[in-house]
């Protein structure tokens, strides 16, 4: 099934508990940026049929409202659409109990990566809204060896073991 690409979808709702304020008593904006990042990635995932996806790129952020212990957001995504290995989305997140909108986020991209951690062509170009595209596990998700010049730097920089 395909449908608008670029309607703002409103799925998931936060609670804003003590863990999240920051030292003005307000939300923090790392945990908002937690949330906005892990909503995406899960919508990245259902719609490149990839559990592989980074978040390769974020537009500005600028926030713009807050929210307070005991409020309710909400997070809605917006689709911009498909690249060759990636997926752009966009991003709003509201203040249910004030209505005021916390943050826009314009572009923020996902890549899909394969076994070796390099992009992969994922081949899809309209949205879904079915659950056709849930990656299928055959095993536990394969990690990508270190590059090779990032695991000789590590050698060389590796503490000398004591022995007595
Ligand atoms: C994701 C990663 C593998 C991409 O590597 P890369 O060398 O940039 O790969 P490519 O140049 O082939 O680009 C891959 C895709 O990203 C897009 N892209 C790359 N840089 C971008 C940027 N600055 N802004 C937006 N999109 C970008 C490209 O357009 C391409 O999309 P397309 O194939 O749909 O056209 C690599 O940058 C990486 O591993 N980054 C770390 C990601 C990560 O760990 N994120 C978690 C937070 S630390």
């Amino acid at each position: 099934m395909t449908t608008d690409l670029t309607r703002m979808r409103f799925h998931s709702r936060k609670w804003v508990k003590p863990e999240d304020l920051n030292a003005n008593g307000t939300l923090f904006g790392g945990s908002l940026l937690r949330w906005i990042d892990e909503e995406c990635t899960i919508a990245a995932i259902l719609q490149l049929g990839n559990e592989r996806v980074v978040t390769k790129y974020m537009s500005a952020i600028d926030f713009v409202a807050s929210a307070w212990q005991g409020d309710l957001i909400e997070l809605g995504i917006g689709l911009h659409g498909f690249g060759r290995t990636s997926i752009t989305f966009r991003c709003e997140v509201r203040n249910m109990v004030t209505r005021d909108t916390i943050i826009s986020i314009d572009t923020i991209v996902f890549v899909g990566l394969d076994d070796q951690g390099r992009p992969v062509t994922h081949g899809y170009t309209d949205y879904t809204a079915d659950r056709d595209r849930i990656p299928q596990r055959r095993g536990p998700i394969p990690r990508a060896p270190m590059p090779a010049h990032l695991a000789a730097r590590a050698a060389a920089q590796a503490p000398e073991v004591l022995t007595t």
